[in-house]
């Protein structure tokens, strides 16, 4: 078994179906690079501030919040706010304060542990890299950047969270490992047809997303702190359907391309 066959097993029996050929087909077509480099740099970011806004939202103290916003402001001044490149942007994805927990249940513990911060600060500092790996290639390419629509798939599954804590926190959570590992599997699909440059790149994703799927569904187990496999399954079909069904809107998550 190769590295990229060990680490695709768990995920490939995580997800409920595969990426269906159809959008391969579509994927791989030169003239589709682009739309994939550009939606993929969207989803590094998004895929930052999501777990920046977790953990803004649950875990850590009034202090670090700010730092953790801070830590976002020239992302997402090149993405959204078209200010800056791909030199201002260099070395930014390190944090140079600790990010610490709020104390806010009457013994002065957080309820969320530190755990669930590393773990999340860890996978932010990945996907501003992953970031800045992206906006290299294109800009090695002449792709500009020049904006980009959220497909239906992430907002898909988010409409399916519960209203209530913590079921909502582990619902996303476990949201969150879905993303990653169909991420970890489309990069998989997709490398072997693309050029040597963007392979190698491709690959060399798929320990990390691979890993960020396992943490986002251990800390899911750790934060629920019940058997989650029944609402693991519910998304599971959610996710599938997603996949499998008719998408007009070509992206890096769409469902099979019409
Ligand atoms: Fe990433
Ligand atoms: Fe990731």
């Amino acid at each position: 078994m190769t590295e990229a066959e060990k680490l695709l097993e768990p995920i490939l029996k995580f997800l409920s179906c595969e990426t269906p050929d159809a959008w391969v087909n579509e994927a791989k077509k030169k003239e589709n690079l682009p739309i994939i480099l550009r939606d993929h740099l969207a989803c590094e970011l998004k895929a930052g501030q999501t777990a920046m806004y977790l953990i803004r939202k649950y875990a850590v103290d009034k202090d670090s919040s700010k730092v953790l916003l801070e830590w976002f402001e020239p992302y997402e001044d090149f993405l959204y706010r078209k200010r800056g490149d791909l030199a201002s942007l260099a070395n930014k994805n390190n944090l140079s304060k600790a990010i610490l927990p709020k104390s806010s249940n009457a013994q002065g513990k957080s309820p969320y542990s530190q755990d669930l911060i590393d773990k999340m600060v860890l996978l932010i500092k990945e996907e501003l890299h992953h970031f800045y790996q992206v906006l290299e290639i294109m800009v090695k390419r002449d792709i500009p950047f020049d904006g980009i629509t959220a497909g239906r798939y992430a907002k898909g599954m988010l409409k399916h969270v519960k209203t209530f804590e913590p079921d909502a926190l582990v619902d996303k959570l476990i949201i969150g490992a879905y993303i990653e590992a169909r991420s970890c599997e489309r990069f998989a699909k997709l490398a072997p047809h693309l050029d040597d440059d963007l392979n190698k790149f491709y690959v060399s994703l798929l320990r990390s997303e691979a890993r960020h799927y396992q943490d986002y569904l251990t800390l899911a187990g750790q934060v629920s702190g019940k058997d989650i496999s029944e609402r693991v399954a519910y998304f599971a079909k959610v996710e599938a359907e997603l996949i499998l069904s008719p998408d007009e809107d070509f992206k890096f998550h769409s469902g099979t391309p019409v």
